[in-house]
């Protein structure tokens, strides 16, 4: 059986020191290339996806089609897992449809006003009842984490997790998983210069992981934004800003103070957005999509190989057989 719940994957990982890469997925080719990837590394894997933000018109259609997907991948364990559940509604019908893990996004009450700690509790906890009950693990989130999780315009202040808020928060939820804020954000556009330890606070993981050591760390935000790859874009019409991301030596590092789920996005996006801005600019009348997108979704599975080896994921699927 190719799924197994985020509780399981993690366990998994921290009797073997390593980290999970959770990569987000906006299409089946996307799902596709993560799981090639992690078959061509041996890897344990976690596929994830935010409700209303893919490609697909409705989110059970292609939910439904990320259940088939895996089942295509039986030697590869895989955790299916909603990022940034909005609502609680949201994650029961991820549950109902076959995801294994949910995160409940309990932080922000709406867009811009972050949500009162017993707010955060109450629906952490509705959604933990009803997720247990049906063998799914949680994650929930403390803290803010900056920018804005699904690509959209808008942006959030980053509000550094408490050590303190973190023990109440697990002790009255009994989440699995914790997103802790520790300075990233998420997006194509994180720090203005090459983080430090005033910005980037990893100090903040080994204090937390120490306060609540049955809980799984995991750091949201944690692309790198690579530099070639915008120039890439950039040169294919593109416009991104110069910004620096979470260096992978860092994202290295936080598994061995304790992250244990690594989310990664925009990598991936700007892998295969470089590609098919290339592929679209040589070929001046090209207008298949097969074409340009099997470019990008194969520039993914490499980018999605090369981090579950700098994760230390890959070769560690043994440890779920
Ligand atoms: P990036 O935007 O840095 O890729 O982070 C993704 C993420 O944390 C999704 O929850």
């Amino acid at each position: 059986m190719a799924l197994i719940t985020l509780a399981a994957a993690l366990e998994a990982a921290r009797e073997g020191n390593y980290g999970v890469g959770a990569f987000n997925v906006t299409d089946l080719a996307q799902a596709e290339a993560v799981l090639d990837a992690a078959a061509e590394t041996d890897s344990p894997v976690i596929v994830q996806t935010i409700a209303g933000a893919s490609v697909h018109g409705r989110d059970e259609l292609f939910w439904e089609a990320l259940v088939t997907l895996v089942a295509r991948y039986p030697e590869v364990p895989t955790v299916l897992h909603l990022d940034h559940g909005a609502s609680y509604e949201d994650c029961v019908r991820a549950i109902d449809a076959g995801f294994t893990s949910v995160m409940i996004d309990g932080s922000m009450r709406d867009h811009t006003t972050p949500a009162t700690f017993e707010e955060n509790v109450a629906v952490t906890r509705r959604v933990v009842e009803y997720a247990h009950q049906h063998g799914v693990s949680v994650e929930g989130e403390l803290g803010t984490i900056g920018g804005s999780e699904d690509g959209g315009a808008s942006s959030k202040e980053i509000v550094l997790a408490d050590p303190d808020e973190a023990e109440r928060f697990v002790a009255e939820t009994g989440v699995d998983a914790l997103a802790v804020a520790i300075g990233t954000s998420h997006g194509a556009y994180k720090f203005t210069s090459p983080p430090d330890g005033t910005v980037l606070r990893m100090d903040l993981i080994s204090e937390i992981a120490q306060r609540i050591p049955k809980t799984h760390l995991v750091m949201h935000g944690s692309s790198s934004l690579p530099a070639d790859l915008r120039e890439r874009i950039n040169a294919f019409g593109g416009k991104l800003p110069e910004s620096w991301g979470v260096p992978e030596s860092e994202k290295a590092r936080s598994t061995q103070l304790g992250i244990r789920k690594i989310n990664q996005g925009m990598d991936s996006h700007m892998a295969w957005t470089a590609e098919v801005r290339a592929y679209l600019d040589a070929d001046g009348i090209g207008c298949d999509p097969a074409l340009y997108g099997s470019k990008g979704r194969v520039a993914m599975q490499q980018m999605v190989a090369d981090r579950m080896q700098v994760f230390g994921q890959a070769g560690q699927s043994y440890r779920h057989r």
